[in-house]
């Protein structure tokens, strides 16, 4: 390699002297041309997929169960937002009890939960007679403490 080569490959501030274009264009543009071709599309590709993530899996609603009746109804449309697959609920109880989902639950006395959700548990707060009536409350709670229900899996 002669005398003049590597001198070219410092970097010109190295001399003082400010970055001409010329030498972005021989040192640092070539690492980003190198990536046209597959390089460059994979990178785009990668980048693709990230802001294209999987949708989360639809709510557990009334509407996405139709046989649904009595107490497990009553559960869809009061509870079943927080409690449901990927619910606040769900996601916050899989830190201390596993199975995190309430129908998937084998240890739920009825009376538990219906003093959970009259005088509201940690982050959940207490639901009032107004939204929830006692017969409704009762059905849920029968419903629960039947668990597990295989409609959780
Ligand atoms: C606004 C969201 C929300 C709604 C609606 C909701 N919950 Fe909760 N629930 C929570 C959260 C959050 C927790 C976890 C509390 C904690 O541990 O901090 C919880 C905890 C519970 C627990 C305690 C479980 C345990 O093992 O300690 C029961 C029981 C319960 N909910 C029943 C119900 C029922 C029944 C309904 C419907 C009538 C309902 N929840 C509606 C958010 C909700």
């Amino acid at each position: 390699m002669s005398e003049r080569t590597q001198r070219s490959r410092r970097h010109p501030r190295e001399s003082g002297t400010r970055v001409p274009l010329a030498w972005l264009r021989r040192h640092a543009i070539p690492a980003f041309a190198g990536m046209t071709g597959t390089g460059l599309a994979a990178t785009l590709l990668a980048g693709a997929a990230i802001a294209q993530a999987p949708p989360a899996p639809p709510p557990t609603t009334l509407s996405s169960r139709s046989g649904a009746a009595g107490g497990e109804a009553l559960f869809l449309e009061h509870c079943a937002s927080c409690h449901g697959e990927n619910g606040m609920g769900t996601g916050l109880l899989a830190r201390r009890i596993q199975p995190a989902l309430l129908e998937a639950r084998d240890n739920l006395p009825a009376q538990y939960v219906i003093v959970a959700v009259r005088q509201g548990i940690g982050n959940m707060p207490a639901i009032p007679r107004g939204e929830v009536s006692d017969e409704e409350l009762q059905a849920i709670a029968a419903y629960l403490a039947a668990g597990p229900h295989e409609a959780a899996q």
